[in-house]
């Protein structure tokens, strides 16, 4: 393995700076524009990570819709990046975009609940399973929030996350669990990652991470008794992707149980594994369950979700405290442009028929890609979580961080992104990673195998 994709680094190399050529060939526009923002933007974008993409300069979208969207310069790309899951059910879903417009001239926000809360909540519990809800405006709120509620009714401090996990920009969460020999034994600590900026605070003091998919160090930490929630998503789905072993998730539903920890799922990205989430659809029931990204058809909305027990002993907790501030919530959260989005995506945007659609053709595209490895001859693996997959530099899915980390190859990663994005392919950056919506077609699938098929045949031919 380790030979034939140091073959192909080193020629992805040469292919990237011909790419980079092409590139800014292709799009004068969005390099005339990108000039112009960085005269009022730090790194020229609205947020400093969108520099980050491999392009020589950023990709300005002038219009989006489906499964597709137009750059500055009018070309048409087929988008398997989908806003890295906002837009997972398509750019402007119809509904949703009729919501808004019916909205629009009836208010965006009041600070007090519109008249259709009752339905979303309805909607929410219907399409999710659990019966009670809070909204907030993003995933990384919505987790937020519920580790301070996990905190206040367990009264306990500790947080168990796995090593390699992304919940959004929670502090208490990003930290890395490092491996060290000593006296010939190992030994894990954890601490803040290192590439935080502003960081102040020691996040191995309340945190703890572990081995995703080692039950021993999942036990081994909540026997302590102090940890009061295990926050994870259903699959890693942040560093490459890492799926559960067989039987994981229930039997980490059984340890938190047994030792009085909450269970959280964050399912920001599994929301891709069928209608309703990974949990509902493998019959586990967690203490909270957040969803984000798409619930609002890519609308900042995000919902957490609850028991009738925990219900109880949040309002207990609550009601327990003093007045003031609870460190929950923020102003523009379950506002009425939201509730009105929210209730379109659920009701008419995430149905049954939209799934069974992107479920199908991500099989299909599943197929399509392992054969193309398999026709390549390249050690590499594919792995899908419903609508959503992953193509990593590795002959099997990983089982931990620590493996999907080994198998990332930036360089070829950013070589085949780009001799995609050249053809009119988008795939999500940071890793290789594929959504299908209810928009992508058939026509839309053949034509990424194709590019792909092109890009392979490039890189090994060298
Ligand atoms: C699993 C997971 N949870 C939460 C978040 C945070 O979402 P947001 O950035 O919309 O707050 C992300 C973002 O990528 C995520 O992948």
């Amino acid at each position: 393995m380790h030979s034939t994709n140091n073959a192909l680094i080193a020629y992805a190399e040469r292919l990237l700076k011909s790419e980079r050529q092409r590139y800014l060939q292709l799009h004068p526009t969005s390099a005339r524009l990108a000039e112009e923002a960085r005269q009022h933007y730090l790194y020229g974008v609205p947020m400093h990570w969108m520099n980050d993409w491999g392009t020589p300069t950023p990709l300005f979208v002038r219009e989006a819709r489906g499964a597709h969207f137009t750059c500055a310069d009018n070309i048409d790309y087929t988008d398997f990046c989908l806003g890295d899951t906002g837009a997972m059910f398509g750019h402007s879903p119809e509904p949703v975009a009729r919501a808004l417009e019916e909205q629009a001239r009836r208010g965006f926000t009041a600070m007090l609940p519109g008249v259709n809360t009752p339905d979303v909540g309805a909607a929410l519990a219907d399409q999710f399973g659990l019966p009670y809800w809070q909204l907030a405006t993003t995933a990384t709120d919505a987790n937020r929030f519920v580790l301070r509620w996990a905190r206040a009714v367990t009264g306990r401090t500790k947080l168990l996350v796995f090593d390699g996990c992304y919940h959004g920009t929670v502090d208490d969460t990003l930290v890395d669990c490092v491996v060290d020999a000593e006296d010939g034994k190992t030994v894990s600590q954890t601490v803040s990652r290192a590439s935080l900026i502003g960081q102040t605070v020691d996040l191995g003091l309340n945190t703890v991470a572990v081995d995703f998919n080692d039950l021993a160090a999942v036990e081994r930490e909540l026997s302590s008794g102090e940890i009061a929630c295990l926050l994870t998503e259903p699959a890693l789905t942040n560093c490459g992707m890492v799926p559960a072993l067989p039987g994981f998730i229930a039997r980490l539903r059984e340890l938190t149980t047994r030792y009085g920890t909450l269970l959280i799922l964050d399912e920001t990205h599994t929301i891709s594994s069928g209608r309703g989430g990974w949990a509902r659809n493998a019959g586990i029931e967690p203490d909270f369950v957040v969803f984000g990204k798409p619930i609002a058809g890519g609308l900042p909305a995000a919902a957490y979700g609850f028991s009738a027990v925990l219900a109880k002993r949040m309002q207990a907790a609550k009601d327990a405290a003093p007045p003031g501030h609870s460190g929950i919530g923020t102003t523009l959260s379950g506002n009425m442009l939201t509730l009105a989005a929210l209730h379109a995506t659920l009701t008419e945007v995430a149905t049954p028929a939209a799934y069974e659609h992107m479920l199908t053709l991500a099989a299909t595209l599943e197929q399509g890609l392992t054969a193309l490895l398999a026709r390549h001859a390249l050690p590499w693996c594919i792995t899908r979580i419903g609508a959503r997959l992953e193509l990593q530099f590795c002959p099997t899915a990983p089982v931990n961080a620590r493996e999907a980390r080994a198998a990332q190859q930036d360089e070829l990663e950013h070589a085949i992104h780009l001799y995609l994005l050249n053809r009119g392919v988008l795939l999500t950056p940071f890793h290789n990673m594929m959504l299908v919506c209810p928009e992508t077609r058939p026509a839309d699938i053949d034509k990424l195998l194709t590019v792909l098929d092109d890009c392979l045949s490039t890189l090994t031919a060298h």
